[in-house]
Parts: structure tokens; C-alpha cells; sequence
């Protein structure tokens, strides 16, 4: 069957590991949407996995809920599906689809896979939709930019905006953009959590204990960050209101510019940029 608004439908998620589960999690943190699934399956390889995602997510919301393992059992999950959402890793994904090849074509196919492009997918549906998101989806502060391939229906469009706006931040990208994309969202949170222990380590280095030191550092971050959204300024012009001519902040920038961070930043992010275009290629 394949998706239509308004009838009751099955989502299926085919390799609910990490970020499968973030986005399942944030899904059912959510309230109820008018577009929601009637049943979720949460497929797996193993029976240990499955076993794992019955007891965490079983009781979590009034959707059905049940889990698979298996190729054949996962099969039968994609036929029942109108939805099915791909989230194995990049070297796996083939694996994976082949076996439900036939089982796809119609049905609305949405890829949370780093690498994958819309031309490679369509080998298994036609309605492709891209979405790179990230492991702080799961408290629903998650980032998802989705990329859909031309022949998504403005439903089927409607119907992906709602199934992943509960992790948080939602962008919509063309598909040229989905390798940066992978880089600065999929990625980011490791930058960010090494930017976060350098804060944590300069504290500790002097003399502010572990506990602390990273309690500030997370509201440092956290704080910055909102201060940007909320001001709607340019980070650079808030960067220099906090510079007092001769203070402390500049001494601390001048000496972070000869050391390169943000140079370092932004070659890190092009580096995994460079690296998700590679994923997907044989
Ligand atoms: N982790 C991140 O921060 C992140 C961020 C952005 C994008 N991504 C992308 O998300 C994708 C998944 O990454 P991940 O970190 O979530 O990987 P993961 O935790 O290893 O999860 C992959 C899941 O796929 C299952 N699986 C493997 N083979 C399968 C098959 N043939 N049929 C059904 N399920 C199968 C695994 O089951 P078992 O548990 O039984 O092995 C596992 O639950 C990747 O393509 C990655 O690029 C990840």
C-alpha cells in the first residue's frame, strides 16, 4: 500500500539503531499528529536489539507499537508499511533494501543514511525523501534538513514536515546541499561536544572543579547560542560588543585566532563534507 491522507497506515523502520531510535523517541515524546502512523515497526538485525527497543518503547504511546528481526520478518514489516524509513549505516543500507526491493516501489521511502543520494534510492521507489539529522534528536533539540526528491506530493511533503518536526529544528535544502548538511548537523554535535570538553578542560586548568566548570560551559554554549537566536544579530557584532578595548575577551580571541580555531572549525566541518560525498559510492 502506499500513502494516503486521511487512511490509516503503518510506518516502518527499517535499521532502528542510534539515530532511528532519535528520531522514533522524539516522535512519541510528541503529542499525537494528525497525520500519525496507527503502527510502528522498529526493524532490527538481531533478536537482542529488538528485544532491547520491546522494553523501551512498547508502553511509550498509544500507536502501536511492535519490533522485527530478520530478513524475513523485516520483509513482511515493509510490505505492511505505507512508510518506511531507512536507517542502517551507509555499507549496510544495500544490503538491507534488496531483499524488500519489490516491496518498496510506490511507497514513500524517507533516508536518514549519510551518503546515499535521491538518484541512488530510486532504485528501490521513486518518492525519496533525504533527511539528515542528529543524536540530540532524541530530546527533541535534534537539527533535520531534508532534501525530496521531484515527484514527493505536497501530502507526502506535509506528511515527512510532521513525522520529523518533533526533533526539533526542521530546514528544508535541495539535495546539492545534503553532503554539508551531513557535515554541520549529522557531524556537529562531535564538534560541538570537543568544543564543549576545551571549555571544561580551560576551566579545570584554573582551578574551577570538574562539576562545575561543566555546568558553565553547557549554559556558556547554550546561552550564546540562544542570545543569537533570540537577538536575530550577527554573531560577530555580539562577539565584539563583549570586547572591551585592551580586556580580557580580545586577549583571549588574538590568541585563539594565532591558534587557529575557527580556521580549524571550518576545515574540520569541509573534511567530513568531503568525506559524506565518499559514502555512498561503491
Ligand atoms: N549516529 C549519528 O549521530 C548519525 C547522525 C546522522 C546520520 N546518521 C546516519 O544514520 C544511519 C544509521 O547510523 P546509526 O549510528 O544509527 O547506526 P546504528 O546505531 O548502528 O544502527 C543501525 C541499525 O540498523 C540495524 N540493521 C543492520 N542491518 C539491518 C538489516 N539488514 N535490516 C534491518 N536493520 C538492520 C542494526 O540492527 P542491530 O542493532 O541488530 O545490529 C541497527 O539497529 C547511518 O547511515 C548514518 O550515516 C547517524
Amino acid at each position: 500500500m502506499s500513502y494516503k491522507k486521511g487512511e490509516a497506515y503503518t510506518l516502518t523502520i527499517l535499521g532502528a539503531g542510534t539515530i532511528g531510535q532519535a528520531l522514533l523517541s522524539a516522535y512519541l515524546a510528541s503529542e499525537k499528529a494528525e497525520a500519525a502512523p496507527s503502527k510502528i515497526i522498529a526493524c532490527v538485525r538481531s533478536e537482542e536489539s529488538a528485544k532491547k527497543l520491546e522494553t523501551q518503547y512498547s508502553s511509550a504511546s498509544s500507536i502501536q507499537f511492535e519490533t522485527s528481526f530478520g530478513e524475513e520478518s523485516n520483509n513482511k514489516a515493509v510490505e505492511e508499511a505505507a512508510v518506511v524509513v531507512i536507517g542502517t549505516k551507509p555499507y549496510i543500507t544495500e544490503a538491507a533494501l534488496s531483499p524488500v526491493k519489490d516491496k518498496l516501489q510506490g511507497k514513500l521511502l524517507i533516508s536518514m543514511v549519510a551518503g546515499w543520494t535521491i538518484e541512488q534510492f530510486q532504485t528501490y521507489s521513486s518518492k525519496i525523501s533525504r533527511v539528515m539529522t542528529n543524536t540530540p534528536a532524541k530530546y527533541q533539540y535534534g537539527t533535520a534538513v531534508i532534501a525530496n526528491s521531484s515527484d514527493i506530493t505536497e501530502d507526502e511533503r506535509q506528511l515527512i514536515l510532521e513525522l520529523v518536526s518533533p526533533i526539533g529544528k526542521v530546514v528544508e535544502l535541495p539535495e546539492k546541499n545534503m553532503d554539508a548538511a551531513t557535515a554541520l548537523v549529522g557531524s556537529g554535535p562531535a564538534f560541538v561536544l570537543s568544543m564543549l570538553e576545551g571549555l571544561v578542560e580551560s576551566g579545570i586548568s584554573l582551578g574551577i572543579p570538574f562539576k562545575e566548570s561543566l555546568e558553565c560551559s553547557i549554559k556558556v554554549m547554550e546561552g550564546t547560542a540562544k542570545m543569537v537566536e533570540l537577538s536575530g544579530t550577527h554573531p560577530g557584532e555580539l562577539k565584539h560588543k563583549v570586547c572591551t578595548p585592551g580586556g580580557t575577551t580580545i586577549a583571549g580571541l588574538v590568541e585563539m585566532e594565532s591558534q587557529g580555531v575557527k580556521s580549524g572549525i571550518i576545515k574540520g566541518v569541509q573534511a567530513a563534507a568531503h568525506r559524506a560525498s565518499e559514502l555512498g559510492k561503491k
